[in-house]
């Protein structure tokens, strides 16, 4: 018999999903579930069954699904490029489309990038710095800028000439006494270093998700941060690489998420949300500076592949940017957000497990701790999904909520009940007995 090769072959077989509409999917077996993990990778930003996009694909795909990134111009692409950027504030011009995944798109702003400086008689100019505790793909390249535990065997296969720094993470990294501004100073005076030690004109560029995203839990950087990464990176001619893959197109509540840090990166890289998960598009945002040292020079981007700017996903992507461009809607997003923030807070802030919760738009998470802390974030999901039919992404350390940006007041006041009353509820229970049926999968 023939099968998948399924991420975890040991698990029972999971639901069959057989439709979705608005913020709900739909299981083969007739069961509802209001999904605030947007389709468990995050990328559902816009929900479920959009006409609009939908509608935007189908001309499309009757139109050609597909011509030549390099050869022919699809106007669509002209069209996306400048919705994405015609109110953007950090002044970046360029859209270039490299493919379908979020990691493709870290290779290509990494390629561009050597690229430029190469082109420059930068030649030396090879290493990469990133962070801990971040997460930028599954490319070989993404795997050996990001921090993965269970990833880490691959290490032998990891390109040379990458080195990390620390996370940038105030609610685990600032000390006693010290201020956020002198945190974010900390953390810039700790690339300089790292760029001293490698030596300045071996360094490449910096690169960062632009929050800290899904592995630690949409932390956002303090104040300062980028302003002080950017000036670094300045000082030593190495470019900023932001990695918006989870956290752009809108989500943030505003365009780009660095727009909320007022710096220029001199590459952007987005995936994931770029068409809201009905297409695979992901690119790199950059600027004609970028552009002009390479027509001045080899006249030739050397980063391509077939589906770069795939029409039918610049047809999706072009739907959402009309939507989130919509007068008033990212201001919505924006306090939507917030809204979910503050009311966990107040009603969660004196509870012995809770200890925080943060993100930008609708890109939030809620940091807890106790014994067997795993095991505690599985069992809350758990028990929402079998209480309410309501699915959140809950382990480790940290409770994601990465739901569509059209989720109404309503869904989410209801949401806002359910999920305090789950944390609750479950935390009252968790003694060594309770925890060891979780742990054998005995709960219900
Ligand atoms: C911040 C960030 N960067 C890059 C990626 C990689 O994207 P993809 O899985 O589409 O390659 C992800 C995916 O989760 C991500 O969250």
């Amino acid at each position: 018999m023939f099968e998948i090769l399924r991420t975890f072959p040991n698990d029972p077989i999971p639901e069959k999903i057989v439709s979705g509409e608005g913020m709900y999917l739909n299981t083969k077996s007739g069961k509802k579930y209001f999904d605030m993990t947007g389709g468990f990778t995050a990328h559902a930003v816009l929900g479920w069954g959009n006409k609009q996009i939908i509608d935007s694909i189908h001309r499309q795909l009757c139109k050609v699904p597909h011509i030549d990134y390099k050869t022919f111009i699809d106007e669509n692409r002209t069209k996306l490029a400048s919705k994405l950027l015609e109110k953007s504030i950090h002044g970046l011009d360029r859209l270039f489309l490299c493919g379908g995944s979020g990691g493709e798109a870290c290779e290509a702003a990494m390629h561009l990038s050597y690229q430029a400086h190469f082109l420059n008689g930068l030649t030396e100019k090879q290493w990469f710095i990133s962070r801990t505790q971040s997460y930028h793909g599954a490319t070989t390249d993404c795997m050996a800028i990001g921090e993965r535990p269970n990833l880490d065997f691959y290490n032998p296969l990891f390109p040379r000439k990458r080195a990390k720094v620390e996370e940038h993470n105030k609610f685990r990294h600032l000390k006693k006494g010290e201020t956020e501004k002198e945190y974010g100073v900390r953390c810039a005076l700790e690339l300089e270093k790292k760029i001293l030690e490698i030596g300045q004109e071996k360094v490449c560029a910096f690169i960062g998700e632009t929050i800290m995203g899904g592995l630690v839990g949409d932390v956002p950087p303090t104040d300062n941060y980028w302003l002080e990464i950017r000036k670094v990176c300045d000082k030593y001619n190495i470019h900023l690489i932001v990695d918006e893959v989870w956290c752009g197109c809108g989500v943030s509540g505003k365009n780009f998420c660095i727009d909320w840090d007022r710096v220029k990166p001199d590459f952007i890289f987005l995936g994931k949300t770029f068409a809201a998960g009905y297409m695979p598009i992901s690119g790199v945002v950059t600027s004609s500076d970028i552009e002009n040292i390479i027509k001045s020079t080899s006249g030739r981007v050397e980063n391509s592949t077939t589906f770069q700017g795939h029409s039918a996903c610049v047809a999706a992507a072009l739907a959402c940017q009309e939507i989130i461009n919509q007068e008033g809607f990212l201001e919505e997003v924006s306090n939507k957000g917030k809204k979910l923030r503050d009311s966990l807070n107040q009603i969660l802030k004196d509870h012995d497990f809770y200890k925080n919760v943060r993100g930008r738009g609708m890109r939030n998470s809620l940091e807890y701790s106790c014994k067997e802390q795993n095991l505690f974030g599985i069992a809350v999901s758990d028990y929402m999904k079998e209480k309410f039919s309501t699915l959140i992404n809950g382990k480790w350390h940290r409770f994601t909520f990465s739901n569509s940006m059209l989720i109404s007041d309503e869904e989410l006041d209801s949401f806002i009940d359910q999920f305090s009353y789950s944390f609750k509820k479950i935390a009252r229970d968790w003694d060594d007995k309770f925890i060891e049926q979780v742990s054998n999968k005995n709960f219900f």
